[in-house]
């Protein structure tokens, strides 16, 4: 009988996979008090000294307080290489948990209702991992602890303090756990990931009066009422219809009583687009048309105007990095989502705009456990597995870039 050799089972790959394995529980312990004590943008002080004390724990060289609550980790491999960045965002939202789980908030009107304590825990994992693992890659990577993605964003003051540079960060990779895909998937696509995210108020001034005698008035509501009807045609007739955006009118405020013709009206928006060409195209717009009808109807308005985060823009060879990686995770190829994308915006961006990087979505909603609640929702919860997962990937993807 011909005994046919087994394909030997890499010993690398089962060790990262086993070694992850076994930081399991330590991985949910740490999200869990994360997940007790949420902190809003840039008051994340609890979260910095839980972070802090586990990387002085490990013996991680790092520093504290850029741009007030953030965080950086520099852990070297044992020989000279590339410098990669890795990025986890760690604050929470003004939302009341309604979740009842022994590890709830208890922080009242504050929740990690976006999974950042999941991020926080997988970065920190992270970090424990290569501080064991230190001849396992070249160069060197950077753990950035970002504060206040929800609001008003940490990524551009960080950058401004210089966290990309000394050593300089050659590239960057980042995670969202996503409950919009189910445990076991992973979402990536090279190019734009989400969306750029820009908002508006504006007040329209017109003259009050009585409901009766609209001669004497110039009426704020008819003017705002045209002028979110006409705000719709941006995108139905300006934009390429193979471009993707959106315009939203999200609150609009006027009037005080059936017989009185408001002499104001107040409306907030969100703009959302994909392509960095629509770059200060929707203001324009949104101004020719406000302008435009307030005049027609001899209104006033103000306006204010905010590019809050530019779209994810993933870097291709980056992502096919990523991708590959995430195959290898996922055990199958069927589990990589391809060409996901959100409206959702993220100040991962301007790392991206920065240096090359790719950021990617990491399943982890689960039905069965009643885990699938979507994120910013006061029952939202992931399915923990995910954070070895997470690990796993960003130890991959080191290794595989920092040789
Ligand atoms: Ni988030």
């Amino acid at each position: 009988m011909v005994s046919i050799p087994l394909t030997p089972h890499p010993v690398d790959t089962s060790r990262i996979r086993v070694d992850i394995q076994a930081l399991q529980p330590d991985l949910v312990e740490w999200r869990r008090q994360l997940h007790q004590r949420p902190e809003l943008g840039f008051r994340e002080q609890i979260t910095a000294t839980f972070i802090a004390q586990k990387l002085q724990e490990w013996g991680i060289e790092h520093q504290t307080g850029i741009a007030q609550t953030g965080i950086v980790a520099v852990i070297k491999g044992n020989r000279p290489g590339p410098v990669l960045g890795i990025r986890a965002d760690m604050d929470a939202l003004p939302i009341q948990e309604e979740n009842d789980v022994p590890y709830r908030s208890q922080h009242d009107g504050v929740m990690h209702a976006c999974g950042h304590d999941g991020h926080v825990t997988i970065a920190l994992g992270t970090a424990r991992y290569l501080s064991q693992h230190r001849p396992d890659f070249a160069g060197t990577v950077k753990i950035i602890f970002q504060p206040a993605e929800e609001g008003p964003g940490g990524a551009k003051p960080m950058i401004e303090a210089g966290v990309l540079k000394n050593p300089d960060v050659d590239a960057i990779i980042g995670l969202h756990l996503w409950n919009n895909l189910p445990l076991g998937t992973i979402g990536i696509r090279s190019g734009a990931l989400m969306a750029a995210v820009e908002l508006f108020n504006c007040t329209i001034l017109g003259k009050g009066g009585h409901g009766a005698i609209p001669q004497q008035t110039i009426d704020s509501i008819v003017v705002a009422a045209q002028i979110v009807t006409m705000l719709q045609t941006i995108v139905a007739r300006n934009v390429d219809p193979l471009e993707s955006a959106v315009v939203t009118v999200g609150k609009l405020n006027a009037g005080t009583a059936h017989n009185v013709i408001a002499a104001t009206a107040q409306m907030s928006g969100t703009v959302r687009y994909f392509s960095p060409q629509f770059d200060g195209f929707f203001k324009q717009r949104l101004e020719q048309i406000i302008s435009g009808v307030c005049q027609s109807h001899g209104a006033a308005y103000s306006l204010e105007y905010y590019s809050l985060y530019p779209p994810v823009i993933n870097d291709e060879r980056m992502a096919n990095l990523v991708r590959s990686v995430a195959e290898t995770v996922i055990e199958s190829p069927l589990g990589v989502v391809p060409e996901c994308q959100t409206m959702g915006g993220e100040d991962m961006s301007f790392f991206l705009q920065a240096v090359p990087g790719c950021y990617f979505f990491l399943g982890s909603a689960n039905a069965d456990k009643d885990l699938a609640y979507p994120h910013h929702h006061p029952r939202f919860n992931f399915d923990e597995t995910a954070l070895g997962m997470g690990v796993e990937m960003f130890v991959r993807c080191i290794e595989k870039y920092c040789r």
